[in-house]
């Protein structure tokens, strides 16, 4: 009767010790598992793990919008570009190419004490995404010393010419570089040369809070154009803020009501062009 007994003891023992295993094996390793008091809400980010590197536009509370102005420094055309900005309290972020950087320091020091911000934008405007790993390295190396040189501080953006660049060149360069990518939400195509009155137009319908405003101070129809630009958004009550000063503004994203995963983003291009923001390299050679 005892050995009975203790046999049933021992398939019991065997049953729980069993029964223990399956329980262990079922459950995440306990570093993994961290118990929640409170469900968590899924964050507005797309990408709650890691902060974004690249922007279109930027989500924040109030009318703040940065003014970018591509592909110079120009001697002749910046200049009066500042005394536009500044003749208003306006402030631009300047993304220059590197061998104009290098020949005209004094402009990029005169927008830097007027509160203007200087960012990268190669040293030659070729078509990054083409390009090998060391040639666009060296290409946005020369450009961070010529700036570095100018005003004694590195930038902390990169606009890629045409905004051609790839998805692995981002993670690498903001590795390396530690910049941010700034594309547009707002293109006038004004590098087409469209009328300054066109240009203008074309930015006061587009701009919306939050926006990254595309111009080039290279053009004189641009430069043109600027002063209605410039009073119109004001009238609408749009701030200008360097794209630094906008990042740091930046707010979630409120959830979308209807979610459709299944219709691909309506900026997607569906080709084996690099470029993996709008708008495409070969309707904006500007950039
Ligand atoms: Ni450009």
């Amino acid at each position: 009767m005892l050995f009975r007994n203790l046999i049933a003891l021992g398939a019991l023992w065997m049953l729980l010790g069993q029964t223990g295993v399956a329980q262990e094996q079922k459950s995440p390793p306990p570093t993994t598992e961290r118990p929640v008091a409170t469900p968590v809400r899924p964050k507005a980010s797309p990408t709650p793990t890691e902060p974004p590197i690249t922007f279109n536009s930027v989500h924040v509370d109030g009318p703040y919008i940065a003014l970018t102005f591509d592909d110079g420094p120009s001697a002749t055309l910046t200049p009066k570009l500042l005394d536009l900005l500044a003749a208003r309290h306006l402030k631009a972020t300047f993304f220059v190419v590197g061998q104009n950087a290098a020949d005209h320091p004094d402009i990029l020091r005169r927008a830097v004490k007027e509160g203007h911000e200087i960012a990268n934008h190669s040293w030659s405007h070729p078509n990054l995404g083409k390009m090998s790993d060391e040639a666009v390295r060296r290409e946005l190396q020369k450009t961070d010393d010529a700036i570095a040189a100018a005003i004694g501080k590195r930038p902390t953006l990169l606009r890629p010419p045409y905004g051609s660049i790839t998805a692995r060149q981002k993670k690498w360069i903001h590795d390396e570089f530690g910049y941010r990518i700034i594309i547009w939400d707002v293109d006038p195509l004004d590098w087409k040369r469209p009328g300054p009155s066109v240009v203008t137009a074309r930015i006061l319908k587009e701009t919306v809070p939050g926006s990254i405003v595309l111009s080039h101070d290279i053009h004189p129809p641009t430069i043109e154009a600027m002063p209605a630009t410039f009073d119109q958004l004001m009238k609408k009550g749009f701030k200008s803020v360097t794209v630094t000063e906008l990042l740091a503004m930046e707010t979630p994203r409120p959830p979308k009501p209807t979610p459709s995963p299944a219709v691909p983003h309506a900026t997607a291009i569906p080709s084996p062009s690099p470029v993996s923001s709008p708008p495409p390299p070969t309707a904006t050679p500007g950039g």
